[in-house]
């Protein structure tokens, strides 16, 4: 089964506030989201599925929201619960490994979903995307399982990470600047240890000088 068909089958067959990512109240996303645009600017979910993160952001008014997601029916989800406001929304079917171009933004979330990225060439498509998408200045946030979280999430194997192995994987232009862990419990009551990291995107020449052995 292919990742489009594997995702598209959990959303046909589970309830969205069955999966073990439902989340009531996405508060660490809020939470870090308006941290790193006060201004509330152009935000991108990544692989938002049906989350509610997309109804706070429309709520308070952010300039542009993006959700991008491999899965039409989880976007379907969303756009039913938002009703009308979905129209304020710019919704993408696609496979971030694939796209070949999003709208720009100040903003990038992904909550669980590059740590399902195990080949590292899908890794390097991935931080390629966001790095063409996100303007110099703006900022990251992503979230993964933990160290200590879970081995596989849906049946599919995971890569975990800390803020030195999330730091090296995005690469020298990614600056951290806040990170976070979080025990997430699923509708099951199951622990599951996250890892938040807030990076900034740096100009290339000035990560090129901070990049240990690089000439500028
Ligand atoms: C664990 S869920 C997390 C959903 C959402 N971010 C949340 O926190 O509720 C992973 C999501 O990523 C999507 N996804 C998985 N692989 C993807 C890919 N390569 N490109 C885009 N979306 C993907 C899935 O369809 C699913 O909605």
């Amino acid at each position: 089964m292919d990742r489009h068909e594997h995702w598209n089958s959990i959303y046909q067959t589970k309830a969205v506030t069955d999966v073990s990512w439902f989340e009531s109240d996405p508060q660490i996303s809020v939470e870090l989201i308006n941290t790193a645009s006060s201004s509330h600017g152009r935000v991108i979910d990544v692989g938002g599925g049906a989350s509610r993160l997309v109804d706070r952001l429309v709520a308070t008014g952010f300039e542009s929201v993006t959700v991008l997601d491999i899965s039409e029916i989880a976007l379907e989800h969303a756009k039913a619960r938002l009703g009308a406001q979905a129209a304020q929304v710019h919704w993408i079917v696609g496979d971030i490994c694939q796209i070949a171009e999003l709208p720009p933004c100040d903003v990038w979330h992904d909550r669980a979903v590059l740590h399902f990225l195990t080949e590292p060439n899908d890794r390097r498509k991935y931080v390629d995307s966001v790095t063409r998408t996100v303007r110099i200045g703006g900022h990251v946030i992503i979230g993964t399982f933990a160290v200590d979280g879970p081995l596989k999430c849906s049946g599919l194997e995971v890569c975990r990470y800390d803020a030195g192995t999330l730091s090296r994987e995005l690469g020298p232009r990614f600056k951290l600047v806040r990170e976070l862990s979080h025990t997430h419990l699923t509708p099951t009551s199951k622990q599951q240890h996250f890892f938040f990291g807030l990076f900034e995107l740096l100009p290339l020449l000035v990560a090129s000088t901070l990049s240990p052995g690089s000439s500028v």
